[in-house]
């Protein structure tokens, strides 16, 4: 620690009570350097220090209000009711002697305090999400005001950095590249071959079969157009579909589709004649990827990203992966990609996740009923007027810092995206096992929902064309009406939800800027209706659903 002006302390998954919480040197808290402790960090302040930390009665997730009672240090110029981000379970119910509660949200009681003596703080919020719009200001007020830190760090020549970094890591070594047509790798394959050489890199483009549709064909175009002749486009979609075909398992599917990528490779070093031992392999990874997988000390698996499956674990200490964006957030990486001259269609498309369709098909092994009007959710949709049920197919949230797996709801009635979303608010707070709730787009009596069943279902042709179509009409849809700029990413999904004689598609489209959290979109609910029509419309679908779950609780892919 020494040499440092101040110390952050970030959230996390623990709770200051665990066994296996974190632990930190007892000096940290002498005084001698100043702290800012955020969510989980600001709960170990008041731990340590001597204030009271306890369950909260309720789990906080997303927008909050910020009510000001000192508008001191590091709230300084923070304005009274600005919007705050949260995400936590335990919370802190007094702060520490010398102390003083500098806000505090409807729910949670201390949401900042100081003791400016020691210049000790803590914030139950995050500021480090765009979510928290003033959060930039108070990191400004700590670092500069508080910590007498100076900005002496600009992006200019960060291009020529990474190349010089490139260079040295990769030296004499042949790099692989697998190139999805996504930002992200296409990003990272750009880097490379301009730091290297279009003969020392090779960028190859697999059809997993879990692509949208016409990938192929957009992203062959993409590379003829610039003259690349370093990238082979390798038809393998029969291969990862036997490997998934009996899975239902979100993480499993993962694990799956990456080892397959793996298991390619070698396949690959015949075909393009890589010398064994003399190349390594080129990864778009980006910051998010890692700290979701787990990857990073102390954070918990949300997700594990194709290119963080165990076997990626083990290449990367042996010193066999490059990934040049690992340490930037996807707004980073698009300004890199800009910088690069890559076209603009290009750098500002949707995020993609590497296991394409797999992760938006979802499956089932079993078949189960949908619950209808459950008491514990019922009673909060109808002080809306509307209905709820529950549906026991799960999918991925994180709530707290930590990766949740819970029940779906269905909110039937009418009302504004304002009013659901609300609902779906009070709902992943207030009752457990629910971390995502949409609402029915489609015009069917709600109790025909009572039919409704999860059947069995797993990965095959017939149910991913289906949504290779679905996918097409609803971003065709967007794009024609205007509204593509609205959103950040709009992941269209399959679950075996039927009515008897289909399944049903959701509709994710989602606000965000980072993908570390996100807020469900606000199309124009005519739009939204009509969209709804056209994919009831296709042969295999029985009903549409709206997803109006933020990030967290829910993540923006639901698997
Ligand atoms: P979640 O669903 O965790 O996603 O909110 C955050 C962002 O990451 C993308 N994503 C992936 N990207 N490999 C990737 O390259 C993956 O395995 C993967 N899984 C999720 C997701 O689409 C979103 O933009």
């Amino acid at each position: 620690m020494s040499g440092a002006k101040g110390i952050i302390i970030s959230g996390g998954p623990s709770s200051v009570y665990a066994t296996d919480a974190p632990q930190f040197p007892k000096e940290l808290f002498e005084g001698k350097i100043p702290i800012l402790g955020l969510c989980y960090g600001h709960q170990l302040l008041a731990h340590v220090l001597k204030g009271r930390v306890e369950p909260g009665k309720e789990h906080e997730y997303g927008a909050a209000s910020l009510k000001i009672v000192l508008q001191d240090t590091i709230l300084k110029d923070i304005k009274d009711n600005a919007p705050v981000w949260m995400s936590h379970g335990d919370e802190v119910l007094e702060a520490p002697p010398g102390f003083q509660v500098l806000a505090r949200t409807k729910t949670c009681r201390v949401a900042a305090m100081a003791d400016v003596q020691r210049k000790f703080f803590g914030l139950q919020f995050h500021p480090e999400v765009t979510d928290t719009p003033c959060g930039t200001k108070i990191f400004i007020n700590f670092l500069f005001d508080v910590c007498g830190c100076v900005k002496d760090w600009h992006v200019k020549g960060l291009i020529d950095d990474l190349k010089d970094k490139i260079r040295a890591e990769v030296g004499e070594r042949h790099v692989l590249f697998f190139v999805s047509g996504g930002v992200d790798s296409t990003v990272a394959f750009t880097l490379c071959t301009n730091a290297l050489s279009p003969r020392q890199v090779t960028g190859v483009f697999v059809d997993t079969g879990f692509m949208r549709k016409n990938e192929r064909e957009e992203i062959e175009r993409t590379f003829i157009h610039r003259g690349w002749k370093n990238m082979y486009y390798v038809p393998a979609a029969d291969t990862f579909l036997e490997a998934v075909k009996n899975e239902s398992d979100p993480e499993t599917k993962r694990r799956i589709i990456g080892d397959c990528f793996l298991e390619l490779q070698t396949r690959l070093e015949n075909e393009i004649g890589l010398e064994p031992g003399k190349w390594i392999l080129g990864q778009g990874t980006i910051y998010p990827d890692t700290i979701e997988s787990g990857h990073s000390q102390e954070a918990s698996v949300i997700k594990t990203h194709h290119n963080r499956v165990p076997a990626v674990q083990e290449m990367i200490e042996r010193g066999l992966i490059i990934e040049p964006l690992k340490d930037f957030y996807k707004d980073e990486v698009r300004e890199i990609g800009r910088q690069l001259k890559l076209p603009e269609h290009l750098v500002a498309k949707y995020p993609f996740p590497g296991p394409g369709l797999a992760v938006r098909c979802l499956c089932s092994r079993e078949r189960f009923e949908i619950e209808p009007k459950p008491a514990d959710l019922d009673r909060i949709a109808k002080k809306r007027g509307l209905r709820a049920w529950r549906v026991p197919l799960r999918t991925v949230g994180v709530q707290g810092d930590h990766r949740s797996y819970s029940n779906l709801v269905i909110l039937t009635g009418q009302a504004g995206l304002e009013i659901y979303s609300e609902v779906a608010r009070t709902m992943t707070r207030k009752v457990r096992n629910t971390n995502r709730v949409t609402f029915l787009i489609t015009p069917i009596p709600p109790e025909r929902l009572n039919g409704a069943s999860v059947v069995s279902a797993f990965l095959d042709e017939k149910r991913l064309d289906l949504l290779r179509e679905a996918d097409a009409i609803s971003h065709e849809m967007l794009l024609k009406e205007g509204l593509s700029e609205e959103v950040w990413q709009f992941p269209v999904v399959l679950l075996p939800l039927t009515l008897g004689k289909g399944e049903t598609i959701a509709l994710r489209p989602v606000e965000s800027t980072d993908a570390m959290t996100a807020r469900h979109a606000n199309l124009p609910l005519s739009f939204i209706r009509r969209l709804g029509n056209a994919l009831k419309k296709l042969e295999g679908v029985d009903m549409v659903l709206y997803d109006v779950t933020d990030k967290p609780p829910a993540t923006i892919e639901w698997e």
